[in-house]
């Protein structure tokens, strides 16, 4: 029997969930259509489609006492509405159902594991990890919740910030990383394993933030790919580090290889999304064995700017992306399925470009747009820049600077009020001159894949959608081809 908070959540959206328009929600991208979301949780494949859970205030769209919110999919692309899964109904879990994760038990049954939140007699906030378990409709709390106190923590970690639970399945034992933060201040994650996933011991730290990679680490994944061990952390007060680390709540990849008491030997680390919009990333295993990767589509730093008045939901999701591991860095590209979506193919090879262009079809807010740039043979041009989502003084603009090797992106005139942060400027690899920019644009976002997914860029956008020009433009010499496809969703 679902509690009488759950139930009044599932009344509250069958009652307003479709008050919205489907003219003013993303086409493709996962939002709650009612309310507030941030962290994806629980993305797990459950009887052959693949579960997304998301942190859900269905009443408002601020952040308030977390519910879990549910949909499935079986091609990440369109996606179907299940009623809310999780509701903050338990003394372990009154001030919220946190972030946590999700696997198909052999018994058929669907386990979801969350942080409960609840306050110590002093009022302070206090985490655990706790269980629920379901059919991929309707989930009941486990009666011995919750699994992890503060009594398995290492010396001083804080039970105040513990959570976010990963857990996976590895022959005949779970395990699970969660984020912590450590006596000496510094983010830390830390790894337990279980026999049954009801009773679990402390293995190690996997990763820390050693003073430097910010503070709390939350939302963290772990998994093998390509042959190596990736590390997936969103780490809170963030310190700009040159180009590589941006300032605020921001997204880190760690690749190296595990040791068998469980700690992550480094070999490199990145920034996963060099844009403003994409923070708690969370991986499945797909069933033909790709990890697939889906983020909160916004940047904690501008969540109290609402840069459209009257839209009666916030929050949505990144397009969920394919990841593999290439030299040492995360490759990340959007999800095959998408390519079936694809319609209205436009081309235009080799097409030498100095100075403002624009090709009459080339437009529109919902598409798969590559463009390719290479030199002159002669010189090396000075920059070239894509306009996007462009018409009566609105524009996105995607500099490439091949001297300075870097690419900005300025969304300023995308929508948003202009105290908000909205540039970013990242540094590629050098390829002398050649670059290639592909964009996934859905009505609230344009999602950036440099160079075939060395690296990703996610912004949010908020502009009318009849901004919808598209235009290059360069100083000095240089050759584009441009591949254009409507998506048809
Ligand atoms: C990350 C986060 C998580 C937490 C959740 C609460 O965005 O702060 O650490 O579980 O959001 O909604």
């Amino acid at each position: 029997m679902p509690s009488i908070l759950l139930s009044r959540a599932r009344d509250y959206e069958t009652e307003h969930l479709f008050d919205v328009p489907p003219a003013h929600l993303p086409r493709f991208h996962v939002t709650g259509g009612v309310g507030w979301i941030n962290d994806p949780n629980g993305f797990s494949l459950y009887r052959d489609e693949y579960h997304l859970f998301f942190q859900y205030n269905p009443y408002d769209v601020y952040w308030d006492t977390m519910h879990w919110g549910h949909v499935k999919t079986r091609d990440f692309i369109r996606w179907e509405r299940l009623p809310c899964a999780l509701a903050p109904d338990k003394s372990y879990d009154e001030f919220g159902c946190f972030s946590g994760s999700a696997l198909e038990l052999r018994d058929g049954r669907h386990l979801l594991m969350y942080t409960g939140v609840s306050k110590t007699d002093d009022g302070q906030e206090f985490q655990t990890q706790c269980l629920a378990f379901g059919d991929g409709l309707d989930y009941e709390k486990y009666e011995n919740n919750p699994v992890i106190g503060p009594e398995l923590l290492p010396p001083g970690g804080s039970h105040v910030h513990f959570r976010d639970p990963k857990i996976w399945q590895e022959g005949e034992k779970f395990y699970v990383v969660t984020g912590n933060l450590s006596a000496d201040d510094n983010g830390a994650v830390l790894l337990f394993e279980s026999d049954d996933a009801l009773n679990w011991r402390f293995v190690n730290t996997v990763a820390a933030s050693e003073n430097r990679l910010g503070r709390m680490w939350e939302c963290p994944d772990l998994f093998r790919l390509d042959g190596k061990d990736v590390l997936i952390v969103s780490p809170q007060e963030m310190s700009t580090e040159g180009m590589e680390f941006l300032y605020g709540n921001t997204t880190l990849y760690l690749i190296g290889e595990l040791s068998e008491d469980g700690k992550l030997l480094r070999e490199s680390e990145h920034t996963i999304d060099y844009g403003l919009d994409f923070y708690a990333p969370q991986t499945v295993l797909t069933e033909d064995g790709r990890r697939v990767m889906i983020a909160w589509m916004q940047y904690w730093n501008s969540v109290d700017v609402r840069p459209v008045d009257d839209l009666p939901f916030f929050g949505q999701m990144t397009l969920p992306r394919e990841l593999n591991v290439r030299d040492g860095r995360l490759i990340q590209n959007p999800v095959r399925e998408l390519e079936s979506y694809r319609s209205q193919h436009v081309a235009y090879a080799d097409v030498p470009l100095n100075g403002k262009t624009a090709f009459h079809d080339v437009k529109g807010r919902c598409l798969d747009l590559t463009v390719d740039i290479r030199p002159d043979d002669n010189a090396l041009y000075k920059s070239v820049t894509v306009c996007l989502a462009e018409g009566d003084g609105y524009a996105v603009t995607v500099s490439y600077d091949p001297e300075k090797g870097t690419v900005l992106v300025d969304r300023s005139r995308g929508g948003w009020p202009e105290n908000v942060i909205s540039r970013r400027e990242f540094a590629v690899r050098d390829r002398e001159g050649a670059i290639t920019l592909r964009f996934i644009l859905d009505r609230y976002s344009i999602e950036l894949f440099v160079n075939e997914g060395e690296q990703a860029a996610t912004f949010a956008i908020f502009s009318p959608e009849y901004a919808d020009g598209i235009s290059f433009g360069s100083e000095g010499d240089a050759t584009i081809t441009v591949e254009q496809y409507t998506l048809d969703i």
